[in-house]
């Protein structure tokens, strides 16, 4: 009997541990003086040596290393990364000349093309605006431009937006857009409110659909920050900086425009959408690639209009029925929508919403008739969107008929507001008033008589 010859003996060469199965995740490689001596570095990082000890890349890390499979992520490093080095090389052929600043005060537009602003935001996502990594310096006064707070911190939301951002670089790298895209700033002086005859224009509110989507071809209103583009670079993710992470063009802005002053808003005209989402805020994701199909102007400008109005923050409710602060958000709303170079007849209707009234705490019911009167001193109608509450759908549709139906302009208006704070909101002990202004504007035109129509007048009771 011949043994069979043994080939092995103990445990199954296929039961021990190999890598890089059996390993963990790695650390961070980094420089550990007197450990350990890291000969490489980030490009990111070398070219920003000084404030680059403080970046952390821990978001970018684990959207290469966790998120993409590893086909994306070897088309990321091999392919689309380095195609976004040579867009950012290419910043002294494509930029011939300097771009302006907007500075506060100044009524200027600069117009670029699609492909200027993706060579300009390559160089955002590498870093490499000189003089822009803080704020103590002549810049202290404009939003962040470099994605270093992009990559930080290891929130599913840091994840959501660089998802977002990839498939804007990837979509212009792949195939270079044609158009181009203009910024304007603008300020302008507010009509005298109290003396305006002007009546309300007309009103569409749902509570279904998003400006985005259903306000095409409408002046869309951006709920901004003075900074424009908010927190688009670094935390922020609600109406602003989803718009800014889906029309990434917008983000150029941040590079030359100063904060906003009081009476001054931004147009843009000519982005285009290069992603979807789902959710919100906590819930934003990524929901793939858009096929923006809207039409181009004579200029080569997609026909989307954006206007970046910020509203004020309010912490204290009853503050912002105060004169000063009713001005100033109708002077600001006002200013996003009047085009005093252009006829009524040919001007879109305003698609907007709950400015100011989420992260910066106002009064959606205030503020809805507020942007109704600046719209109607602008000469243009309203597509309101409620964002799914039907109530607030209800209340203002109910008022803008009211006060319509009666004739009631844009001058009453404004002095029941006046009055509002005046024998409400002054005489308030408690946070809220006791009577809510519709409620108020309500009364007080049903219990002042009409001037050419009794009957009407006391059918109001
Ligand atoms: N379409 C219509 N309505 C919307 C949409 C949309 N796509 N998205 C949100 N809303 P918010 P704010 C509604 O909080 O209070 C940013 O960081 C929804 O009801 O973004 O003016 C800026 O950079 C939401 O609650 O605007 C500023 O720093 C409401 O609009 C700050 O937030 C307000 O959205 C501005 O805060």
């Amino acid at each position: 009997v011949v043994k069979p010859k043994v080939k092995w003996l103990g445990t199954p060469i296929d039961d021990l541990k190999r890598m890089p199965e059996c390993g963990g995740l790695l650390p961070p490689l980094k420089n550990a003086p007197g450990h350990h001596t890291v000969m490489i570095q980030n490009a990111i990082l070398k070219y920003s040596a000084s404030q680059a000890k403080k970046w952390d890349f821990t978001a970018f890390r684990l959207y290469c290393t966790t998120v993409l499979e590893p086909d994306d992520a070897e088309h990321l490093l091999g392919s689309l990364l380095p195609d976004m080095v040579q867009l950012a090389l290419r910043a002294s052929e494509l930029c011939t000349k300097p771009i302006p600043l907007l500075k506060r005060g100044m009524n200027h537009s600069i117009t670029m093309s699609q492909e200027q602003v993706a060579c300009l935001l390559a160089n955002a996502f590498f870093c490499t605006f000189p003089r822009r990594n803080t704020r103590r310096n002549e810049y202290g006064n404009y939003p962040d431009i470099n994605f270093f707070r992009l990559f930080e911190g290891s929130s599913s939301r840091k994840i959501e937006k660089l998802k977002t951002l990839m498939c804007y670089f990837k979509s212009v790298t792949e195939q270079k857009p044609t158009g181009l895209v203009t910024f304007t700033r603008k300020g302008s002086d507010g009509p005298n409110w109290r003396s305006s005859q002007t009546q309300l224009t007309k009103l569409h509110i749902t509570c279904e659909g998003t400006i985005e989507d259903d306000g095409y071809g409408m002046l869309q209103v951006d709920f901004a920050n003075k900074f424009v583009g908010g927190g688009v670079t670094s935390s922020g993710l609600v109406q602003e900086e989803i718009r800014f992470l889906i029309n990434p063009e917008l983000i150029v802005s941040r590079l030359f425009t100063e904060a906003l002053g009081h009476n001054e808003c931004v147009i843009i005209t000519g982005t285009q959408q290069y992603s979807r989402y789902t959710g919100y805020a906590q819930t934003y994701q990524w929901d793939g690639s858009h096929q923006d199909t809207t039409p181009r102007d004579n200029w080569q400008r997609k026909c989307t209009e954006i206007v970046a109005i910020d509203a004020l923050q309010f912490k204290n409710f009853l503050e912002q029925f105060k004169p000063e602060k009713l001005n100033r958000e109708l002077n600001k709303a006002f200013c996003g929508f009047a085009r005093s170079e252009q006829q009524s007849q040919n001007l879109a209707a305003v698609a907007t919403g709950n400015w100011g009234c989420g992260v910066f705490g106002g009064d959606a019911r205030l503020k809805a008739l507020l942007q109704m009167l600046a719209a109607a001193e602008a000469g243009r109608d309203v597509a309101y969107f409620t964002f799914g509450d039907s109530q607030l759908m209800t209340d203002v549709h109910k008022m803008h008929s009211f006060l319509t139906q009666r004739e009631i302009g844009v001058g009453e208006v404004y002095d029941l507001l006046r009055q509002y704070d005046s024998s409400v909101c002054r005489s308030c002990l408690s946070r809220r008033p006791d009577v809510s202004l519709y409620s108020f504007i309500y009364q007080q035109v049903s219990s002042s008589p009409a001037p050419d129509d009794a009957d009407r007048g006391s059918a109001r009771h």
